[in-house]
């Protein structure tokens, strides 16, 4: 039996005014129809965590319609987010139609600021072999509930008359909070949803939970028994899945909490599910960080994607001729394969010519053919010199200019043309090897050498 005490009026002082006005209008539009209206999942979870008075900023709100029998009615979230749309016609709505939910997205609006509902139909899934994708039929709330992923995520709050504001707890999700226990509802759960052990992870750490002992058994379990095999990415990605699990890591990479939850991770043994081999010993775990730490310094000329960047040092730990696969079967952005794809080329010119490099301007000519986000990944492979000099690279050399421009050169009578590159770049590596102090130097030495080539008019 559910534990159930009144919240409503907690609640209502919690919430933003027009969500909750919004949310009491979709329950009357429910309750005339003969439904049920829930509000589910992260958000009952957040009000029930954050303690006090304070508002809450909920952007993110489910919804779950419920109490019908009539086969009609399956499509009741769409209904009645489609009545919703009626009422507030500025909201944007998009229907999944083979789970029968809807999302009714505001953007920047006025008084709701920028929010999204979604509205499910109560629901059984049944999963007719291990992760796959759930199909759906007609159920009721409790058996919706229970094919969420943790107990504190299938908490339900009743928002329809009578009994409204009644906390539905079938599977003991309060006590988990309270206890600060991440908990799964059966032992399948993550051999059926395999995105999950990301989840359960996520949640975690972010909240500073742990995972409760038995779940974490099941997560080992479905590790062993192979459950990321059917969407391992070096063979053959089956795409709704790797698209959710992509998300989740995603969401862990760029996370402030990303080095406890990668770790936590690894420790799982979750991320085989990118590669049988990948393991985060000493040295990748010191990778990753090396690299985060240089993107956080560079990072303002130049707005990194953080999370990819880690994601590629991870995928790099592989072999060169498994990289690209995975980052395209990862769906990773075009620059972000590229990258891979190029890694090993790149590393191996850099790493054989550096350290052969005698003048600045040799190691600035070699290094400038690469991206900054290239650089930054074979540095934190490579050795201490390389490093170094890499380093001083991004920050000094790579900066240095000219004391004269193309405009100079026209003032000093020369003719532009493909020469004036060649002036600007000899001058360029005058500047860099210390040749040239000031704009003097410079005039003078752009008269000897044209003077040398007969460039001049
Ligand atoms: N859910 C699940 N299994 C998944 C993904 C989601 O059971 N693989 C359920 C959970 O009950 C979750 C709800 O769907 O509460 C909504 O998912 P999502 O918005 O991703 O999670 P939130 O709990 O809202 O988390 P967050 O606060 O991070 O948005």
């Amino acid at each position: 039996t559910p534990l159930i005490s009144c919240l409503l009026p907690s609640f209502r002082h919690r919430l933003h005014p027009p969500i909750w006005k919004l949310l009491q209008t979709a329950a009357q539009q429910a309750h005339q129809r003969g439904w049920h209206l829930y509000l589910v999942g992260g958000a009952v979870r957040d009000l029930l965590l954050a303690p006090g008075e304070e508002t809450l900023t909920l952007q993110d709100i489910d919804l779950v319609v419920d109490g019908f029998h009539r086969a009609a009615d399956v499509g009741a979230g769409v209904e009645l987010a489609n009545q919703l749309q009626e009422i507030y016609p500025q909201v944007r709505l998009s229907v999944h139609g083979e789970f029968q939910t809807a999302a009714l997205i505001w953007h920047k609006d006025a008084q709701l600021g920028s929010l999204m509902i979604d509205i499910a139909t109560a629901r059984t899934e049944f999963y007719p072999y291990p992760a796959a994708n759930p199909q759906v039929e007609a159920s009721s709330i409790r058996q919706d509930l229970y094919r969420r992923d943790f107990t504190i995520n299938a908490l339900a709050v009743r928002l329809t008359s009578p009994r409204e504001g009644e906390l539905l707890d079938f599977f003991g999700g309060v006590e988990d909070l309270r206890s600060q226990q991440i908990r799964v509802l059966h032992a399948n759960s993550f051999i059926e949803d395999p995105t999950r052990i990301y989840r359960a992870v996520r949640f975690a750490v972010r909240l500073g939970f742990k995972i409760d002992p038995h779940t974490e058994d099941y997560i080992r379990y479905a590790i062993c028994s192979g459950v990321y095999d059917r969407l391992r990415l070096e063979n053959h990605p089956a795409p709704a899945l790797t698209t959710r699990l992509r998300a989740e890591l995603t969401y862990i990479l760029e996370a402030a909490y990303w080095k406890p939850a990668l770790q936590l991770l690894s420790n799982l043994g979750a991320l085989r599910c990118l590669h049988s081999n990948l393991v985060l010993d000493a040295n990748l775990w010191w990778q990753i960080r090396f690299v985060s730490r240089w993107l956080k310094c560079l990072d303002s000329e130049n707005h990194f994607s953080h999370w990819l960047i880690r994601l590629e040092v991870l995928i790099a730990a592989l072999k060169p001729d498994e990289r690209e696969q995975i980052a395209a079967n990862l769906q990773l952005p075009k620059d972000s394969i590229e990258r891979l794809r190029d890694l090993e080329k790149i590393e191996n010119s850099v790493q054989q010519n550096l350290k052969k490099c005698d003048k600045i301007s040799e190691i600035f000519l070699l290094l400038r053919q690469y991206k900054v986000p290239s650089l930054i990944i074979v540095a934190a492979r490579s050795d201490r010199l390389e490093r170094h000099r890499i380093w001083q690279y991004l920050t000094k050399w790579s900066k240095i200019q000219t004391f004269l421009d193309g405009n100079d050169l026209k003032a000093m009578g020369y003719k532009p043309g493909p020469q004036f590159k060649q002036i600007l770049d000899q001058l360029l590596i005058a500047t860099l090897d210390g040749e040239i102090m000031n704009r003097e130097e410079s005039v003078e030495f752009v008269t000897n050498i044209t003077e040398k080539t007969a460039q001049k008019l």
